[in-house]
């Protein structure tokens, strides 16, 4: 594999390979720390981001290697009309790996077609967000000891959230899941997404607008904002920003071995008071996307 633009690009031997890296990594930092040495990330961030970007700086930095880039297409010259094409052609002449953000769904497949180095989808546009979701399935692993045999509540935006739709073609391949789908009649997940990995794998699932109804049954509650930034009317956005808030009531009602995810940033969508219950798991699962972008970087960039 050379790049990695969607999460089905990785078989499951390759996520399992990934994740017992990052759990390597964390266990022996100190085995990493010159991995890199001489090697240069490039970070094209053309939408904002802090942990996406941050992590993939800091996984660099912990391999050794230097880091350069944008983190505003503003300030590069796409702002003058340069296209992606050109922009990774250029680009990838100065660094050995690209992790590229874009508004714009497909954009990394442009990318990928116009450089030799290896291209990180970063998130495009409401498509997908594949490292987010190895970020998620390290977390998994980690806070419940296992990949199968889960029932994942998904709930808030799940029309256009990027992060959901990679993790539920990752999560339809293993055995025993069931997909609860907790979101407005408006934010529904796609019916692509739902026909494409649900459907096709005969997996259980239920739709709802309740979180509440469900919260017993539920082993990962997967949080989501709603995206302003994908609306095409803010009078939409305000109507529905606060369809869902996860609280300390609510959280009464979960099972004790619950963990509650969310790829953040939070808005409204998990109250504050939240944060200090033991099952909430979004802080250490924004930490764990450090290991598993480390591990990422070794593997494509084929360092042993
Ligand atoms: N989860 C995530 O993608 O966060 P950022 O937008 O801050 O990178």
């Amino acid at each position: 594999m050379q790049h990695l633009i969607d999460i089905m690009d990785l078989s499951l031997a390759e996520i399992d390979e990934l994740i017992e890296k990052a759990k390597d990594i964390i266990a022996n930092p100190e085995k990493y720390q010159e991995k890199c040495r001489y090697k240069k990330l490039a970070t094209l961030f053309f939408e904002p981001s802090t942990r996406t970007r941050l992590s993939f700086e800091a996984a660099m930095m912990e391999l050794g290697g230097n880091v350069l880039g944008f983190s505003d297409a503003g300030s590069s010259s796409a702002k003058k009309g340069e296209s992606v094409a050109d922009t990774v052609a250029v680009v990838g002449g100065y660094a050995d790996i690209i992790a590229m953000r874009h508004p714009k769904e497909g954009a990394p497949v442009v990318a990928a077609m116009h450089t030799d180095v290896p291209i990180i989808n970063a998130g495009d546009g409401g498509h997908n967000h594949p490292t987010q979701t190895l970020t998620d399935l390290l977390t998994i692993k980690m806070e419940m000891g296992r990949l199968d045999n889960l029932t994942i509540g998904l709930c808030g935006d799940l029309k256009f959230g990027r992060t959901v739709h990679s993790l539920v073609a990752a999560m339809s391949r293993y055995t025993g899941i069931k997909f609860v789908l907790i979101s407005p009649e408006e934010l529904k997940l796609p019916s692509y997404v739902k026909e494409s990995y649900i459907k096709k794998n005969n997996i259980p699932y239920e739709q709802t607008t309740s979180l509440e109804d469900v919260m017993d049954k539920i082993d990962i509650l997967y949080m989501t904002r709603v995206q302003r930034e994908r609306f095409f009317n803010e009078e939409d956005y305000l109507r529905l920003k606060d369809s869902y808030i996860l609280d300390t009531k609510k959280m009464e009602k979960a099972k004790d071995d619950m963990i509650g995810m969310h790829p953040l940033p939070r808005v409204n969508e998990i109250s504050v008071e939240v944060d200090s219950d033991k099952r909430a798991s979004y802080f250490r699962q924004a930490k764990y996307g450090k290991y598993i972008r480390m591990a990422l970087i070794l593997k494509l960039l084929e360092v042993e």
